[in-house]
């Protein structure tokens, strides 16, 4: 059976895309026997530079995730290529375009879309929303950089009802550990002083790797 394609998309820039790609993959990856890919198809190349980092500190020979760049409709052969022998394929893609994105979202079983609790970035995420619906594939939506106390962020929960995606139970907070962990080519699991964080990627992993299989 072929493996899982998820694909994380958002045109709004800094939203989280590549954190939440590495988070997820590496938080699958560390369960018993499923085989996790990233594919990265942002020209920026930010989880490459994070998986060099990674490679660097746990070695080449570390076989804990596949990785692989693609670009264009290059990346839906090159994730259906992987989905064969793993059970978890996971893509980042560009912001800015949506357009961009499409090869991704086109393959994808589920498309997750990180949003920031403000009015500006539940504005740039229609687009994508209807994009996925226009390919067919599931949408799953999660609120990042959740600050602790937020009167804004229950008001852009309710102006989420007008979405036509779910918005997913699990939630990141806003916790500087997430950025520490990235630049050294870790997750938050993988850090001290961390289990806030790490218990949000493990409930959110578990939600949304749910959501997937449908
Ligand atoms: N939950 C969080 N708490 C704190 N900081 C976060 C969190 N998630 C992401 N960040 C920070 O926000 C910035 C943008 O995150 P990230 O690069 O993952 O977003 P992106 O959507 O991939 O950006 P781009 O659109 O440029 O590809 C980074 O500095 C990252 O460390
Ligand atoms: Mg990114």
């Amino acid at each position: 059976m072929a493996g899982q394609i998820i694909t994380i998309a958002q045109q709004k820039g800094g939203s989280g895309k590549t954190t939440l790609a590495a988070h997820l993959a590496v938080a699958w990856s560390r369960k018993r026997g499923t085989a996790v890919a990233l594919l990265d198809t942002d020209p920026q190349g930010s989880l490459g530079e994070w998986f060099e980092n990674r490679e660097d500190r746990f070695g080449e020979d570390w076989a804990g995730l596949t990785f692989r760049t693609a670009s264009g409709w290059g990346a839906r052969r090159e994730a259906r290529s992987m989905g064969r022998n793993h059970d978890l394929v996971v893509i980042d893609t560009p912001p800015k375009s949506d357009l961009d994105a499409r090869p991704a979202i086109e393959c994808a079983n589920l498309v997750v879309i990180p949003i920031q609790p403000s009015p500006v970035d539940l504005w740039a995420t229609q687009s994508t929303i209807d994009l996925a619906a226009k390919e067919g594939a599931a949408s799953l939506l999660i609120l990042n950089r959740v600050p602790p106390r937020a009167s804004l962020t229950a008001e852009m929960i309710e102006a989420m009802g007008d979405f036509e995606s779910v918005l997913a139970k699990s939630r990141l907070g806003n916790r500087v550990a997430f950025a520490g962990a990235m630049g050294d080519g870790l997750t938050v699991m993988e850090m001290s002083g961390a289990k806030k964080a790490a218990d949000e990627v493990e409930a959110l992993a578990t939600e949304v790797r749910k959501r997937a299989k449908g």
